[in-house]
């Protein structure tokens, strides 16, 4: 093999090499998204009974009920396991999450709980008037409200 050859091979695997490091450079890129796609979903369900709310869908127990119990379901998935030490903004692509979050774990968890709380009981009352699924609602959107101000970091 000429030395140009080789060195053409070397600089071929280097190149390779530093292609693949790239790629797996951020270990909680897989993470992320899974987190993100758990709140979006939330979100999606959330929008469906805001419509509601605010008239811009009819008021349907059977649709507004299957999305708090979305919702529910989903507030119980979440745990610190999406939340990998580490996968905070700056430190892992598209992370969004404030570094705070590692430092105040039990606020986090507390805060989640009320998620879990306000969405349970939204789940009744989605299904028994307009009224009390304002008010279910507006309670899920502080739950969701406090722990943004305090752990996600403003958009944009
Ligand atoms: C216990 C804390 C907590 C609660 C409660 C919470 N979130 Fe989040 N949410 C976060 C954090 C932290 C992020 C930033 C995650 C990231 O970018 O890695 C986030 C991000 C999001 C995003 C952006 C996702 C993306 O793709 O960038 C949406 C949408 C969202 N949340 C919706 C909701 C909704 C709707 C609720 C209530 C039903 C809710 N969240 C409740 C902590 C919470």
């Amino acid at each position: 093999m000429s030395k140009l050859k080789l060195f053409g091979l070397t600089s071929a695997l280097v190149l390779t090499g530093v292609m693949v490091w790239a790629e797996t450079a951020d270990p909680f890129a897989d993470i992320v998204e899974t987190r993100h796609g758990l709140m979006m979903q939330m979100a999606a369900d959330v929008g469906k009974m805001g419509a509601m709310v605010k008239g811009d869908a009819p008021y349907d127990a059977a649709v507004a009920e299957k999305a708090a119990a979305n919702v529910a379901a989903i507030a119980s998935v979440i745990s610190l396991d999406q939340f990998p030490a580490g996968s905070e903004a700056g430190k892992s692509a598209d992370s969004s999450a404030k570094a705070d979050l590692w430092a105040t774990p039990d606020d986090f968890l507390a805060k989640l709980g009320d998620l879990n709380t306000a969405a349970e009981a939204l789940k009744t009352a989605a299904a028994t008037n307009p009224d009390s699924l304002k008010t279910g609602i507006t309670a899920l959107g502080k739950a969701c409200g406090a722990c943004h101000s305090a752990y996600r970091a403003s958009q944009g």
